[in-house]
């Protein structure tokens, strides 16, 4: 079969790289892919991912069964106009991916089914939210979210009522994020360990992936303002089996239970954003596809053919699959960023070093993201988006894979790169002191 990743990012690289192993897949083909599928000799479609009739158009030509990587063609509906026109894709309808379009609805929904999560209010007028900040008495324990989508920085923790104030303005007045700041969810701020829990679903049964661990902030030490994701690793020790299992029966199961008792279909991939406290999980958010860069930590660890996965949760035979099988090594994920991420970034600054980054051994992998390659017939590759690369490495212990992904980095450079130093060490540290 031939096989359509969604997408321009290292996830969707880490995806068409994981399925193209398999003995049933022919071709991968990237819309719109970046710079490093291109190099990798997959095919890059050119069109964007919101146009959703060329995409439907080149599904058809092509013969795929498609693979959507992104949030946004999901709440916009890509799946129900794919099915409706009898092509095989993985995702949710839009009417379930609400669980991530709007705070508003996965905070009710969450509410309906018993799920865990952080105490929270809904508000349409900006002048009421203020005054149930006023009135609150948790100061410095407010978080403001937007309730619509807005490329992850939709979410303010706030410090002080100042700070809570400031942010409704920003969303309800300001527009900051447009429509999607039409209606705040202002929820109690939870104290914990954050975690990411990633399962695959046919919209009855359900199978977990290796457990993650994201690094939001921007900078060392969990400083600075909130990124896409800026690395990862896997296995994360801090879910014991204890909490794996008590996680996928309050929360991942019961999602699931809970969306197919209200009618609505979920396959794909169910993402929740967990805050550990003591014994207990609480969802801090729901997303309706695979997490980046979780994803390239997890699929390089993944033994066993993504593939048969997928055609289970399409077909909704998943509880016919046989168990996953996982490398038992652990995997280390550095995004490396352009200057100025996560606001204004450059652009087109040549990038030294890859083919080095290349020919290491088989422990080292680097997928792309905001990359292009020079028209003209150099083969440079330059720089275009804000999170560059996902140099990827897996070693035998968690410092092992440390040492190896920061020694890989080192080959690799271009103007104003900027990458965290400090992946991992909470983890190291975990592991050492528990
Ligand atoms: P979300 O998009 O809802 O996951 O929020 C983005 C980030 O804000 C999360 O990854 C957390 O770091 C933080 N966050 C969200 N909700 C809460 C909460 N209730 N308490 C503490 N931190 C939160
Ligand atoms: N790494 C966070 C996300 O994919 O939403």
């Amino acid at each position: 079969m031939n096989v359509l990743v969604i997408g321009s990012g290292a996830r969707e690289h880490t995806i068409g790289w994981k399925v193209s192993k398999s003995s049933r897949v022919k071709k991968v083909l990237f819309a719109p892919g970046n710079g490093g599928t291109q190099l990798a000799g997959y095919e890059n479609l050119k069109v964007s991912i919101k146009d959703h009739d060329k995409l439907l158009r080149f599904a058809t030509e092509h013969g795929c069964l498609t693979i959507v990587g992104p949030e946004e063609p999901l709440a916009n509906g890509i799946v129900d106009l794919f099915k409706s026109n009898g092509l095989r894709i993985l995702g949710p309808s839009r009417d379930a991916a609400r669980l991530e379009s709007s705070k508003v609805w996965a905070k009710e929904f969450m509410r309906r089914h018993g799920i865990p999560t952080a105490e929270s209010d809904v508000f349409d007028e900006p002048e009421a939210a203020k005054d149930y900040i006023a009135r609150s008495k948790k100061d410095g324990g407010i978080v403001v979210k937007a309730d619509g989508l807005a490329a992850g920085k939709g979410v303010v923790v706030c410090n002080s009522k100042e700070e809570a104030y400031a942010a409704v303005d920003k969303m309800m007045k300001d527009k900051v994020f447009g429509d999607a700041g039409n209606r705040v969810v202002l929820e109690e701020r939870l104290y914990g360990e954050e975690v990411s829990f990633i399962c695959m679903s046919d919209g009855k049964h359900i199978i977990p992936l290796a457990t993650s661990q994201d690094h939001k902030r921007a900078y060392d030490n969990d400083g600075g303002p909130n990124t896409g994701g800026m690395g990862a690793y896997s296995p994360n020790p801090m879910i014991d089996e204890k909490m794996h299992e008590w996680i996928m029966h309050n929360i991942m199961q019961k999602a699931i239970d809970g969306l197919r008792q209200e009618g609505i279909e979920f396959k794909g991939f169910l993402y929740a954003g967990l805050m550990l406290v003591d014994d207990k999980a609480y969802v801090l958010e729901f997303n309706v596809r695979l997490g980046d860069p979780e994803t390239q930590v997890i699929l390089p660890r993944l033994r066993s053919d993504l593939i048969e996965y997928v055609e289970h949760c399409i077909d909704g035979t998943l509880d016919e699959a046989e168990d996953m099988v996982w490398d038992d090594r652990v995997a280390v994920c550095v995004v490396l960023a352009s200057k100025g991420y996560p606001n204004e970034y450059e652009k087109g600054k040549v990038i030294t070093g890859l083919d080095k980054l290349a020919g290491m051994d088989d422990d080292v992998l680097v997928f792309h993201a905001g990359t292009r390659v020079i028209d003209d017939c150099s083969g440079r590759v330059v720089t275009d988006g804000g999170r560059v690369l996902s140099v990827v490495a897996l070693g035998n212990d968690m410092s092992d894979a440390i040492e190896k992904v920061y020694t890989a980095i080192n080959s690799v450079y271009w103007e104003g790169i900027h990458y965290r130093r400090d992946i991992g060490r909470r983890a190291l540290r975990y592991l050492l002191n528990g």
